[in-house]
């Protein structure tokens, strides 16, 4: 299986970092094909607005000569793709959101009969660190992740949070239970 994992931290070895790469080992030991993509190291614009991809359906019809685009041919080839975020003001950093408003690329005719996604029946997956509770906190961001799969006919595999984070070194057994709970969710399919 193809599991591509989008890093949405703009720190390479911080909390979700850490997570993802226990999640991503054990994968690769399970003898999967994980394709990280840094979020950090990629030009990912906010979407303009223009509507102009919506004329096109077979293929991601994004005007903009940024990245994205890229990012999107290679979730397409993947069976599965985990999103990872650190919470940031109970929702995702803003690196991860301009991605994901860029999704609108992918789906077409939404609610009509000519409605199509470049993702549908992908196998997905929210990995979120915060450094307080789940409860009153990240809540929300769980909400906006199964919207997103439900307007890009995805099947969510599961949303898993690390609270109380304080640095990588600090990671608690936990979270450790946590990745390879979610690797283990992904890989049986
Ligand atoms: C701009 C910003 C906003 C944050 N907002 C929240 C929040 O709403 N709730 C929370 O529990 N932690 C919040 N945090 C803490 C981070 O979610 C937490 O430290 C996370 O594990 C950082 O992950 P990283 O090291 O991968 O960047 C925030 C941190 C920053 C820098």
């Amino acid at each position: 299986m193809k599991i591509t994992t989008i890093l949405g931290s703009p720190k390479k070895k911080g909390n979700t970092a850490k997570v993802l790469g226990w999640f991503e080992d054990e994968l690769t030991h399970l003898g999967h094909e994980v394709d990280r993509i840094n979020i950090v190291d990629r030009e990912v614009n906010g979407c303009l607005g223009c509507g102009t991809c919506q004329k096109k359906a077979d293929e991601p019809g994004c005007v903009q000569k940024d990245d994205a685009v890229s990012i999107f041919e290679n979730m397409i080839s993947a069976d599965s793709v985990v999103y990872a975020s650190p919470l940031y003001c109970w929702g995702f950093s803003s690196q991860l959101k301009a991605l994901i408003d860029r999704h609108f690329c992918l789906i077409t005719g939404y609610g009509s009969p000519e409605y199509r996604s470049l993702l549908q029946g992908k196998r997905t997956a929210l990995l979120v660190t915060c450094a307080g509770p789940i409860e009153d906190n990240a809540d929300l961001i769980q909400g906006v992740f199964d919207r997103l799969n439900n307007y890009g006919s995805c099947n969510v595999v599961g949303k898993y949070v690390v609270p109380f984070c304080t640095t990588p070194d600090a990671m608690s057994d936990e979270a450790l239970k946590t990745a390879k709970k979610m690797a283990k969710d992904i890989a049986e399919g």
